[in-house]
């Protein structure tokens, strides 16, 4: 489905109905990172998946921020008529529930933090981010697919689950040019959210995959510690993308946290 949004068209999928769920994906990924929760979840919840501003069927633009990028999910609720929701958001998709967070604090009555940390990047990460941005743009996004796949997944995932390993490098590697340098420069112009942790008060959840390491269950540990009464999940032989490895345990967490915390609305 397409919705006009600010000033994109924005392609997204809503299915099912009861409790909205809004699912954010991470870098440089689409939707359909969000597949099987598409296809669990929709049974018993409202299950919206948009891809961000540049990403799957979503219109580029040349500068993105944290902040745009919640404020397209914020425009496209709106025209959805829907007004709380559960807000999941996967690495940078947790950057941007932070965002969102901060912005729209009413539009929520649930948070879950996937494999995402708050602070902003280092020195380092943003000289990265440029040298990654200039081998994009020279190269292509498989070439940034071919760098990005061995840190994304557990081993035991990329052992056992050869499908999947394929269906994230062609994730990455179909995504527009500049919808990932956008991105790029979006993330490492990003605050640091920690100062904003202990203000949430919205029932939160914050899941791990064991071996995540690029966002490790110490980022979350220590998110966890810092926001009120909020629960952690560590997923076993799951890394970065833990609700694609490992899709039967995320969504058993999720729906034991919704039935537990979550207030209906
Ligand atoms: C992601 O999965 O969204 C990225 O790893 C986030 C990042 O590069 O900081």
């Amino acid at each position: 489905m397409k919705a006009n949004v600010n000033d994109i068209e924005m392609s997204y999928a809503d299915r099912g109905t009861g409790l909205p769920i809004v699912f954010v994906h991470g870098f440089p990924l689409d939707g359909t990172l969000w597949q099987p929760q598409l296809d669990a979840l929709s049974d018993e919840y409202r299950v919206i998946v948009p891809d961000l501003r540049g990403f799957g069927g979503s219109t580029p633009s040349q500068e993105v921020t944290m902040d745009q990028y919640a404020d397209d999910l914020h425009t496209l609720l709106d025209e959805l008529e829907v007004n709380q929701v559960v807000l999941a958001g996967l690495s940078m998709g947790g950057y941007i529930a932070f965002a969102f967070h901060q912005k729209y604090p009413d539009r929520l009555c649930g948070l879950v933090l996937v494999d995402t940390r708050p602070q902003a990047d280092t020195d380092e990460a943003r000289a990265n981010r440029a040298a990654t941005a200039a081998i994009v743009k020279e190269l292509g996004a498989a070439a940034l697919a071919d760098d990005m796949l061995g840190k994304l997944l557990s081993p035991v995932t990329s052992k056992n689950q050869p499908n999947l390993v394929q269906t994230v490098h062609a994730m990455m590697a179909r995504q527009p040019v500049v919808g990932i340098v956008a991105a790029l420069h979006g993330m490492a112009q990003r605050p640091d959210s920690r100062p904003m942790l202990g203000d949430i008060s919205v029932a939160t959840l914050v899941v791990v995959g064991a071996d995540d390491a690029i966002t490790p269950a110490a980022d979350a540990e220590a998110m966890v510690d810092a926001i009120p009464g909020s629960k952690l999940v560590v997923i076993p032989d799951a890394g970065h993308l833990s609700n694609l490895e490992q899709s039967q345990a995320f969504n058993q967490a999720l729906r034991e946290f919704i039935a537990t915390r979550v207030e209906g609305v």
